[in-house]
């Protein structure tokens, strides 16, 4: 499996511009792989300057502007009701998806699903790694506090409800799902955890992105086996940052 997986995933970096490696509206709507029916909204001038400005901010962030222009694009082309996101951090990925919520109006939410918790962030590491050494002394109360504040001036109190739990403690309460961003603990087990309780939930149709799928610890890449999982029900749309993150379609 793995080796199926990494000939792929170089199959996606391969195919750059010109293959389903990028984000690109037009081609994935002619494609028939997102729904074109709003395909106008993208043009609308007050979504165009909230994306400048969400852009710039996510640019001191861990969000790319590609990862960000998917983000922001695929809310207003698909209309997702219940948007979750496991792994919050300092909200870079999840203020450009609750922006667009915003800018929609349209009664869609986010659940901000994080423990901000060093010793859950390290839960499921391999022991002796930098990564480990890093998650496990970052201050994760700071960057909470910092997450709130920039919601509270950026999105207001509606469109997002944070939820300080793990994934496994919060799913109960998560019901079916339009929209998942998985980016939560970087360790294998606590990924493949996610998979299990989150995919199921995502309807058919809906979208699901897959972050960090490169990210490599030690020798491991600890997201792989949790991605290969979501690959048994869904299809792939598109990668983006050198398909380091991946979107999907639940079939
Ligand atoms: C890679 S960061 C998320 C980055 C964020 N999506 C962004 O792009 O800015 C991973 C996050 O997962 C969180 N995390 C760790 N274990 C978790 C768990 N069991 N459930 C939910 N989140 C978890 C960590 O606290 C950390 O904030």
């Amino acid at each position: 499996m793995r080796i199926y997986l990494t000939w792929l995933l170089s199959l996606c970096i391969i195919s750059g511009p010109y293959g389903y490696a990028e984000w690109e509206p037009d081609y994935l709507i002619s494609s028939g792989l997102i729904s074109g029916e709003h395909r106008q909204d993208l043009e609308n001038k007050s979504f165009q300057r909230l994306k400048s400005f969400i852009l710039k901010y996510s640019k001191d962030g861990w969000c790319s502007s590609e990862k960000a222009n998917l983000l922001m694009d695929l809310i207003v082309l698909q209309r997702p009701m219940i948007c979750v996101e496991i792994g919050v951090y300092e909200g870079f990925t999840l203020i450009p998806i609750a922006a667009a919520l915003k800018h929609l109006h349209h009664g869609g939410t986010i659940y901000a699903i994080d423990p901000w918790s060093n010793n859950e962030a390290i839960r499921w590491m391999t022991k002796d790694s930098a990564d480990r050494a890093w998650w496990g002394s970052v201050d994760l109360e700071r960057v909470y506090r910092s997450f709130l504040d920039k919601l509270g001036d950026i999105i207001g109190d509606s469109y997002c409800k944070v939820v300080r739990q793990t994934s496994e403690s919060a799913a109960a309460g998560i019901g079916s799902i339009d929209f998942l961003h998985l980016d939560g603990n970087l360790g294998a087990e606590g990924a493949i955890i996610d998979a299990a309780l989150y995919l199921p939930k995502v309807k058919k149709g809906g979208y699901i992105l897959v972050s960090n799928i490169l990210h490599t610890i030690g020798e491991q890449q600890p997201r792989l086996e949790a991605f290969s999982r979501a690959l048994d029900d869904c299809e792939i749309i598109c990668g983006v940052d050198s398909s380091n993150s991946v979107l999907l379609r639940k079939l």
